[in-house]
């Protein structure tokens, strides 16, 4: 990879041991992925991750030394070099009282949200970040983690990044470069697969199916949508994050939604596709099935809100229950931003959904935490997906009312 003097300079240990190490991440990276060389990132969003390493097994000298190291890179008076938003975490700094909520941890965190915040990183702890300020212009080079921000970011800003781990985002956030290759490049942003979208989409998870039906097709491809409306905020949302879960999707085209897809041939580059599909309310049905697998109607959790719930979003929860009690044995979970909650304080949709016994989450959700369920119920087909993997649970996925009813009456009585 070609390098400047500038950017060799630091690899050869001009600014420290650590900013070296966060460059040969960056160059090793970019070799594997055949990057001619680095540009510079307006944008990144980061893990920080002393907690997620504590929650991994690594020794507290490991973490000290990170974060010793972190905090003499951070000393440079350009650091960060753009604009940083921050990921969720494996804790929430609120206080809940279960034993997930490793004190141990809490307390790293705190300590690394304090150093961050003094380095210039905004502690938004979400993985929408576009919902609370961090929205990226059309163009603009990011360097974002979580999978399914990264597919908003390309696909309904126009903006452009790559899926990043921890490292590679740090690094970007102090370096101010990104190596060149994937989407971020023109010839790389074409569509690979068109589907044409039949079926009826009446609600933010039912386009979470059409993106987790897509996915498992796409791979790593770009998939194309046409023959449907322009989806509200929200519906994207979950269309973004379902495509980054059933498959490895980096970016897709809605024609006329897309910044740079007016219409398919625009996606396609006016070439003709090879791969077409048809989304049809068959196969809506059948995605919907595939994340259901309980053994019974008894539920112990309703978990809203993944990727991080709107203020919209936690409107109509909570007038749904308004004046209602959640039953008993059940936790129901609502996944925000700190700022989307401050919000719901406000506007006292916070107050409506704790006196009928629900929670909003900050910082984290319950399945990055690891808190045990048996049976969940969810609106999200990413959370359906990660909670019957990483938790081990059955799963039922579906629209937000049905959740709810399923919340106030402690089973799936299904969706009517
Ligand atoms: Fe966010 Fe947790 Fe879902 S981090 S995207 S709410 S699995």
């Amino acid at each position: 990879m070609d390098l400047t003097k500038e950017q060799q300079d630091i690899l050869e240990g001009s600014r420290g041991e650590f900013l070296a190490q966060c460059m040969r991440w960056l160059v090793e990276w970019g070799e594997v992925m055949r990057a001619r060389r680095l540009v510079a990132v307006d944008n990144t969003h980061v893990l920080l991750p002393v907690p997620n390493l504590m929650a991994r097994g690594a020794s507290r000298t490991t973490m000290e030394r990170y974060v010793a190291e972190l905090r003499e890179a951070c000393r440079h008076p350009t650091h960060p070099r753009c604009y940083c938003t921050v990921h969720t975490a494996f804790v929430t700094l609120d206080d809940l009282d279960v034993p997930e909520n490793d004190p141990e941890q809490v307390q790293a965190q705190r300590e690394l949200v304090g150093l961050a915040v003094a380095s210039g990183f905004i502690p938004t702890f979400t993985c929408a970040p576009y919902l609370v300020g961090n929205v990226p212009l059309r163009g603009e080079v990011c360097a974002w983690t979580e999978s399914s921000a990264v597919v908003y970011a390309n696909s309904i800003l126009g903006a452009r990044t790559t899926r990043h781990g921890t490292e590679s985002a740090i690094a970007a956030s102090l370096l101010g470069w990104v190596p060149e290759f994937g989407v971020l490049l023109d010839e790389n942003r074409k569509g690979s697969l068109r589907i044409e979208v039949t079926a009826a989409l009446d609600s933010p998870t039912d386009w979470g199916a059409l993106g987790y039906f897509a996915g498992r097709i796409a791979g790593l491809g770009i998939p194309v949508f046409n023959g449907v409306r322009r989806p509200s905020q929200d519906e994207a949302k979950q269309l973004c994050a379902a495509l980054a879960t059933s498959g490895g999707v980096t970016m897709c085209h809605i024609a006329g939604v897309t910044p740079e897809a007016p219409s398919p041939g625009a996606a396609f580059r006016e070439e003709v596709p090879t791969d077409f599909t048809v989304f049809s309310d068959t196969s809506l049905r059948e995605t919907y099935q595939l994340l259901r697998n309980p053994t019974g109607d008894e539920i112990d959790s309703v978990i809203l809100g993944c990727p991080h719930a709107s203020i919209r979003e936690i409107a109509q929860i909570a007038a749904l229950l308004k004046g209602r009690k959640v039953a008993e044995g059940v936790s129901l979970w609502i996944n925000a931003a700190r700022a989307t909650k401050a919000s719901a304080d406000f506007m006292g949709y916070t107050a409506i959904i704790e006196a009928a016994g629900g929670r909003i989450l900050c910082d984290t959700c319950p399945t990055n935490m690891r808190v045990p369920a048996r049976r969940i119920v969810t609106d999200g087909f990413k959370q359906a997906h990660y909670a019957r993997g990483m938790l081990g649970a059955e799963v039922i996925v579906a629209q937000t009312e049905p959740c709810i009813r399923a919340a106030l009456h402690g089973r799936w009585i299904g969706n009517e």
